[in-house]
């Protein structure tokens, strides 16, 4: 048994922090305990200071209430999963293990390793082509590929950044990127080659689940040419294994300047327009906001509504707010690569969600405004 997030270790670091977290902070899916709040590792510059930045932000999240950290191979050239490998075992140290945290990454995107090198065809060609893991026409957009060769690849890559065994929500990253180039049946063959690979790798005790992390995908019209109907996503997951299969996270900009995910009718559920959110939850998959501060644009200047609607301290908290008490969205992510940061978005751990009313007025306030 390969160690990964655990039901029984997320509900104890959920205890941890009975007294201080606010009911509803902590959220049961997909049989572990996840945090409304998630640290994200995507910006920030590729050197020391950063890297050093975000394995303290990192400690102080998970110290905080926090214990979903999410990352990808190719931010920060592979640093960022490098800084969470950097700040486990110093948690380990404080106490908290590995099997409390929902450790998440992804794969789809070419990157160099640390640092841009000074001839990047000849890196790619002689750390990837010359070993066969890619060839040119497997690309899209010259940078994202999802072959199973290259995911597989990638993944061992993130195993070791990281320093662990298994990765508890492994993302396809923007697979809809490969619209841009490629007919619509051609990708959903590309996608079901990249989920028997995925599930093998969950049979292989290197992932727990798998996703899809988007950024237009899941948030354009239905007849956009890169829009992603997840009714489709999971009919493959299910040929491939069933009623169990691991396809149970999407991952889809939210915040207060991108609310489609449940407000868009744009996914198509028995004949019926749906939101995101509503046949997400007809599929048991369980929905991650990202972006959640539109990358710091909404963490000031808000409109006076918002803050008559949740109160609270300043914007960037009723920005995190809106996100984390969205109905079906399970963790909002926010990207802090200071722990200052860290120390003051984790305040909302001892504040109660927006309830549905509170949530409910906004959006009809927004209308008549
Ligand atoms: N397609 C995808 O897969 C995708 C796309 C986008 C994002 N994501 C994931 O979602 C995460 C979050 O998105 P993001 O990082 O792009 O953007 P974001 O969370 O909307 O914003 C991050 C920015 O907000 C700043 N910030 C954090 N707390 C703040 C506060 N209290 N007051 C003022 N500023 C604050 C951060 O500063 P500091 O860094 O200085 O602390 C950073 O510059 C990413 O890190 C990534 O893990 C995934």
């Amino acid at each position: 048994m390969t160690t990964s997030a655990t039901k029984e270790a997320t509900t104890r670091y959920a205890q941890r922090f009975v007294g201080r977290a606010a009911a509803g902070h902590f959220r049961d899916a997909q049989r572990i305990v996840l945090s409304s709040l998630g640290i994200g590792t995507y910006l920030g510059q590729p050197d020391k200071k950063t890297d050093e930045a975000y394995t303290a932000a990192v400690v102080a999240a998970v110290e905080g209430g926090i214990n979903v950290i999410d990352s990808a191979v190719n931010y920060r050239f592979q640093r960022s999963e490098r800084s969470i490998g950097a700040a486990l075992p110093q948690l380990a140290a404080k106490g908290f293990l590995r099997e409390e945290i929902v450790l998440c990454t992804k794969g789809g995107y070419l990157t160099p390793d640390s640092s841009m090198p000074a001839d990047p065809n000849e890196y790619f060609f002689r750390e990837y082509i010359q070993h066969g893991i890619f060839t040119a026409k497997d690309l899209a957009a010259g940078s994202h590929c999802m072959t199973p060769k290259f995911l597989k690849d990638q993944l061992g890559r993130s195993l070791k950044n990281l320093g662990v065994e298994c990765v508890d929500i492994y993302y396809l990253h923007n697979p809809e990127t490969q619209l841009s180039e490629i007919a619509k049946p051609e990708f959903l063959e590309r996608v079901r080659k990249a989920f028997e690979f995925l599930e093998s790798a969950v049979g292989a005790g290197e992932i727990r689940y798998y996703g899809m992390a988007t950024w237009n995908g899941f948030r354009q019209d239905a007849r956009a040419r890169d829009a992603v109907q997840l009714v489709e996503m999971a009919q493959i997951a299910q040929e491939i294994a069933g009623g169990m299969h691991h396809f149970r996270f999407v991952q889809v900009p939210f915040n207060l300047g991108m609310t489609e995910a449940l407000t868009l009718g744009n996914q198509i559920l028995r004949e019926r327009r749906r939101t995101l959110v509503e046949v997400a939850g007809d599929l048991d998959i369980t929905v991650v906001a990202s972006a959640s501060l539109l990358q710091g644009q909404v963490a000031r200047n808000l409109p006076p509504l918002v803050a008559e609607a949740f109160g609270l301290k300043n914007d960037a908290e009723r920005a995190l707010q809106f996100a984390r008490s969205a109905p079906g969205i399970t963790t909002a992510l926010v990207g802090m690569s200071r722990a200052e940061h860290v120390k003051a978005n984790a305040r909302l751990v001892g504040v109660a969600s927006a309830t549905v009313d509170e949530f409910g007025k906004l959006f009809s306030r927004g209308e008549s405004a």
